[in-house]
């Protein structure tokens, strides 16, 4: 199987699995990247099933609409039941990497507003130590050199994305190098440098279910 078809099979399976709680007053959060976007075209099937949603990125919210799905401001909402979303790694914890489409800042949001956060993968993205995937920081743009110096002390090396601009008018670093065994802790210290705006690691706000797409077929991870 291809890493696409793996990729399909979580994203059908996520489909599958928040189906029969849906009704017509329910939101459902939607992630950002190529899993993310196999859920969405899965779930324009499904658009009479339930309300609406909200995006974790404008990428994601233009192909929910093109889909006719509608997408709501998360500030109208409140909490929900599910979001579905993409990872970059995740250890056995499903403490994840997060942020390889520079979504990380909206998804860490719409994630910390969703009941269950369900994340969908391929079995590329399962590690057992965090950090082999560069780790993403969103920064203030004028805060670039103030923010690599202080994650140089924390045992990074970050290297700026070149071109890319955040959904928030941001800059992303990516961090090389960590072997990263204390997720919880990192996450909390790098936050903590002034002008980080928030960065891919998802360990205090874990994923809740981990549908990780295998060759053996689609395999249900809670965190342990
Ligand atoms: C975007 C993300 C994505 O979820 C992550 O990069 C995984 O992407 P893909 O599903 O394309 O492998 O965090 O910011």
């Amino acid at each position: 199987m291809d890493q696409n078809a793996l990729k399909k099979a979580v994203a059908d399976a996520a489909l599958a699995k928040i189906l029969p709680h849906l009704d017509e007053k329910s939101v459902i959060g939607v992630g950002t990247g190529s899993t993310a976007n196999f859920f969405i075209d899965a779930l324009a099937a499904y658009k009479t099933h339930f309300d609406g949603t909200v995006a974790s990125s404008d990428a994601t919210a233009e192909r929910l609409k093109k889909h006719g799905i509608p997408v709501y401001d998360l500030n109208g909402v409140g909490t929900f039941d599910f979001y579905i979303d993409g990872a970059d790694e995740s250890n056995a914890h499903l403490h994840l990497i997060k942020g390889g489409g520079a979504a990380l800042t909206r998804e860490k949001i719409v994630a910390a507003c969703a009941k269950t956060f369900i994340c969908i993968a391929d079995e590329s993205k399962w590690v057992d130590v965090l950090g082999a995937f560069p780790l993403p920081v969103e920064v203030i743009p004028m805060a670039r050199s103030h923010v690599a110096r202080e994650l140089v002390k924390l045992g990074g090396d970050p290297v700026y994305r070149e071109g890319v601009k955040t959904d928030n008018g941001n800059i992303i670093l990516d961090v090389h190098n960590m072997r990263i065994t204390d997720p919880v802790t990192l996450e909390k210290a790098i936050n903590n440098i002034v002008g980080v705006v928030t960065n891919g690691l998802f360990a205090m706000r874990p994923a809740d279910v981990l549908l990780l797409g295998t060759a053996a077929g689609v395999k249900e991870i809670v965190a342990g």
